[in-house]
């Protein structure tokens, strides 16, 4: 039986947003989310140029704000690069790691992820460690095996108890930005593999939060929010419409309330 655990809907904006644009949408999201129960918790990851302007805009608020990326160096002659520690010095909470993008385009291997999640643990983030399958790779079988490979190279860098406090996030490649998502049984059958991974590394690493991302629209939100191991969403295009990405909260409320 599945244990109760709150619900995460986190935005992904990816590299989208204008300062007057994403005021109207901040202040809305911050508005529409202050209706929300207390075990719905909602996060935007925005390009970090506008952490400033999200801190200012939602502080005090229930949205919490982070980053999509993070160095996996602490500091130094990186040039272009962006520590952890000074995404929480703008009150950060979440950095998203090891996005599919930024496996393709930037050849992040498993290992640069481990170290990116260590970083942001150490700055007092929390770490949205992104896995998930091609479609080649789905078709041939391998999916198990990759987003396994792809949790284990993290894993087996973190203690247990660093472990505990990572969110994981499935995203299926070929359901990214392509508007078709998994199914919500094919996304329950990732889930339960990797909540099976997780519970390898001890009993409170089981409970660590794993969404779902691909394609989640207001259409489809509920039914996969509903699956047993699915703990919330991490959302691109439909985060940057205010209300799609307040619709998808209220669909993990109503998920919750089902269960
Ligand atoms: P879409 O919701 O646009 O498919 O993007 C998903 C994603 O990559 C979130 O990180």
């Amino acid at each position: 039986m599945a244990k109760q655990r709150a619900k995460l809907v986190v935005g992904n904006w990816k590299m989208h947003g204008r300062l007057a644009d994403n005021r109207v949408l901040l202040q809305a999201v911050s508005h529409g989310a202050n209706d929300l129960p207390d075990d719905v918790r909602v996060g935007v990851c925005v390009p970090c140029p506008y952490l400033p302007q999200a801190q200012s805009l939602l502080e005090g608020g229930c949205v919490a704000w982070g980053v999509q990326d993070v160095s996996a160096h602490t500091q130094g002659a990186y040039t272009g690069e962006v520590a952890a520690e000074m995404a929480a010095e703008f009150g950060a909470s979440f950095a998203i790691v090891g996005h599919s993008e930024r496996r393709a385009y930037h050849r992040e291997s498993g290992e640069t992820v481990a170290v990116k999640a260590q970083r942001a643990l150490e700055a007092g983030l929390t770490p949205i460690v992104c896995v998930g399958e091609t479609l080649d790779e789905r078709e041939s079988g391998k999916t198990e095996q990759i987003v396994g490979a792809q949790l284990d190279a993290v894993l087996a860098k973190l203690s247990v108890e660093d472990s505990a406090r990572i969110v994981v996030a499935y995203e299926p490649v070929w359901a990214i930005g392509t508007g078709k998502s998994a199914t919500a049984q094919q996304a329950q059958d990732v889930h339960a593999f990797l909540r099976a991974r997780l519970a390898t590394k001890g009993d409170d690493v089981e409970s660590v939060p794993l969404l779902y991302g691909g394609s989640v629209k207001p259409e489809n939100a509920e039914e996969l929010f509903s699956q047993p191991d699915i703990d919330g969403g991490l959302i691109g295009g439909a985060s940057l419409k205010d209300k799609d990405f307040l619709a998808i909260c209220s669909a993990a409320v109503a998920a919750t309330a089902a269960r």
